[in-house]
């Protein structure tokens, strides 16, 4: 059994990757952005599923290094040890580039993209010293471009480099780096800011019964798998989680 750490894991795909691991068997560290009754309330479910499980949660802005770094060493105390990281936290602001302001720029690279760099830097120490680590990047299809999406998808695409980046530099000390590329799962980020033009494009193209969306279990299981046994000769690849929709307008 391993400890995780896991950002973003108080709502929607990292709640579900919290949850998955808590019921295979691990200790999990989370961390949320502000929304402490949300993350109270992933406690409370992990709880029931197993009783005995380790579960606590962290107040934190990716964005910040000096915050990541607070964090970082109170989990490490907390926990002795990580094994596997999850960079789940993420958010969207969206404007065409014409009209995309310099906070809603820096806003998203920073949550996005700086972020997972902040956290992999903080828990590397960690990986070196056990000879093991599991890195696994939550991107998303913009990473190709979308449409009102610039800052999105310029952090998603940086994420893609990142992640490689540190399957090469540290792949011979045992530390793999991968990345998820979820499609489209009901959370509150699609339910609040996805247009309805999106979500109507997706029913029609995505090859899966009624153009349906991915249910949030199917991508915490493929995180744990990477996390586990199953990937351990996974290293810097990009696993789509899209049910073969690939590319957005
Ligand atoms: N849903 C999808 O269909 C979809 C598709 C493609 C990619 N993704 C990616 O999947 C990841 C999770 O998305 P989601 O839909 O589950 O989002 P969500 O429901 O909006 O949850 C976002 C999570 O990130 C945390 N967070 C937001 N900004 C943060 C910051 N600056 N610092 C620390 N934590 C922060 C939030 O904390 P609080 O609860 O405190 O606000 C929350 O836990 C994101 O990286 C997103 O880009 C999602």
């Amino acid at each position: 059994m391993m400890n995780y750490f896991v950002t973003g894991g108080s709502r929607g795909i990292g709640a579900g990757i919290v949850l998955q691991a808590i019921e295979e068997g691990h200790d999990v560290a989370f961390t949320y952005l502000r929304n402490k009754q949300a993350a109270e309330s992933v406690i409370a479910r992990a709880k029931e599923i197993r009783p005995d499980a380790k579960c606590l949660a962290y107040a934190m802005h990716v964005g910040d290094p000096e915050q990541v770094g607070r964090v970082g060493d109170q989990v490490l105390e907390d926990f002795e040890d990580i094994g596997v990281v999850v960079n789940c936290a993420g958010v969207n602001r969206d404007n065409l580039v014409i009209s995309m302001s310099d906070e809603e720029w820096a806003d998203v690279i920073a949550a996005n993209l700086s972020g997972p760099f902040y956290v992999i830097r903080q828990f590397l120490s960690n990986f070196l010293a056990n000879r093991f680590g599991r890195i696994i990047n939550i991107s998303s299809i913009q990473n190709n471009g979308g449409t009102g999406q610039a800052n999105y998808a310029a952090s998603k695409a940086g994420l893609h480099g990142l992640t490689k980046t540190v399957a090469k530099e540290y792949g011979r000390k045992g530390i793999t780096a991968n990345v998820v590329v979820p499609g489209f799962f009901d959370t509150d980020m699609t339910r609040e800011t996805m247009p309805q033009q999106n979500k109507d494009y997706w029913k029609k193209y995505c090859p899966m019964p009624k153009g349906r969306m991915g249910e949030i279990q199917e991508i915490a299981k493929v995180v744990t798998f990477l996390a586990g046994p199953g990937g351990g000769f996974i290293n810097g690849e990009v696993i789509n989680v899209t049910g073969g929709l690939n590319w957005t307008y």
